[in-house]
């Protein structure tokens, strides 16, 4: 048994000399000194011999596994070295290299502006409705139905509305309005919320208008609402907004979920009222709808319109941004001109 460890351990040593990676190392190691390595099945016949011999050839085994493990040790740290040298000198990287330039990123002056809009409510008190309250895909009951649109408003037709066909009542939201339905289903009074997101309609595309858009929604339903509270929230809000005066006025309009209703203008910022393209020649664009909230509204969602009231406000975030960076095309921030995204 002593000559077979000792040719075992001859076998190893020339193995050893042999191997020129950590590789073969580990794979010396598994042949020799693993459980099911040649030193354990003559470990494994020790209990045969006498006392005598288990304790020379017990200990004798025990001396050359040892002196194996030194040398495989050593062996394995040389390897790894001469390895890690070998990288390191293959991967250098040369530090006096020019860097390659990664253009950043950065917000759409869309998202920028929408930002800048829901902050100045969230100052005057107004929180934002979770994403799950303002989906884009919508139901024509959130879309039209609950917010009192007749079933033959000329803005339910196709020609205005995108129906999808997912079914027959699915719609792309035309407007953030129903958003102002999911913000009341199930809740009491006060609620002061307001809602960004995007819509589309079915338009012919020219500088004011395009299929889709971005609205910001906003809703404040509490005991002695008035028109006079929605005047002074957007009034307050263009100020800050635009941080100067700029020339706007109140116009009697009319939509189904509000009585009375009306829209806000702003003065065209391209011609300075006196009539352009942007405008159509008018002077004026339009930044918003607004009104107090219709009592049918409010009662089909379990609101008491004898109790409470509210005030509701839709506005054009495109339209907003074009107001004050003069931007003279809403396509243009659509059609990814870096030229033009640049400048914000
Ligand atoms: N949803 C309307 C539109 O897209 C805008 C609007 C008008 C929203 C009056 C309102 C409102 O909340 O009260 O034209």
């Amino acid at each position: 048994m002593k000559e077979q460890l000792e040719k075992i351990y001859e076998c190893a040593t020339e193995d050893l000399k042999k191997a020129s990676s950590i590789n073969d190392i580990e794979e010396i190691r598994g042949k020799y000194l693993s459980r099911k390595g040649e030193f354990n099945e003559i470990k494994k016949n020790l209990k045969n011999l006498s006392d005598e011999d288990k304790r020379i050839v017990g200990s004798l085994a025990n001396e050359i596994t040892r002196k194996l493990e030194d040398a495989l040790k050593l062996k394995h740290d040389e390897f790894y070295r001469k390895e890690l040298n070998e990288k390191l000198k293959n991967e250098r990287i040369d530090i006096t290299l020019p860097g390659k330039f990664i253009p950043r990123g950065k917000e759409h002056l869309l998202t920028s502006t929408t930002n800048e809009i829901v902050r100045i409510f969230q100052s005057l008190g107004f929180s934002v409705v979770p994403q799950e309250h303002s989906p884009e895909v919508e139901t024509e009951y959130y879309n039209f139905d609950a917010l009192n649109v007749p079933k033959d408003h000329p803005a339910r037709d196709v020609q205005d509305t995108f129906y999808t066909e997912i079914a027959p009542n699915v719609v792309l939201r035309s407007q953030t309005s129903g958003a102002q339905i999911h913000a009341m289903e199930g809740k009491n009074p006060p609620i002061r919320v307001v809602a960004p997101g995007r819509v589309y309609r079915n338009e012919n595309i020219n500088a004011r208008k395009n299929n889709f858009f971005h609205q910001i929604e906003g809703l404040y339903v509490d005991k002695d609402i008035t028109f006079g509270d929605l005047k002074g929230v957007l009034n307050e809000f263009i100020r800050i907004y635009f941080g100067t005066s700029r020339p706007t006025r109140f116009r009697n309009s009319f939509f189904p979920f509000t009585e009375p209703s009306a829209e806000v203008d702003v003065q065209c910022i391209m011609c300075e009222g006196k009539g352009c393209r942007t405008c159509s020649g008018t002077g004026w664009l339009e930044i918003l709808g607004c009104g107090m909230v219709d009592p049918n509204v409010l009662k089909g969602v379990g609101i008491d319109p004898d109790v409470y009231s509210g005030f509701a406000f839709g506005m054009g975030v495109e339209r907003l941004a074009m107001l004050k960076y003069a931007v003279d095309d809403i396509r243009l921030f659509f059609n990814n001109d870096e030229r033009f995204l640049k400048q914000f």
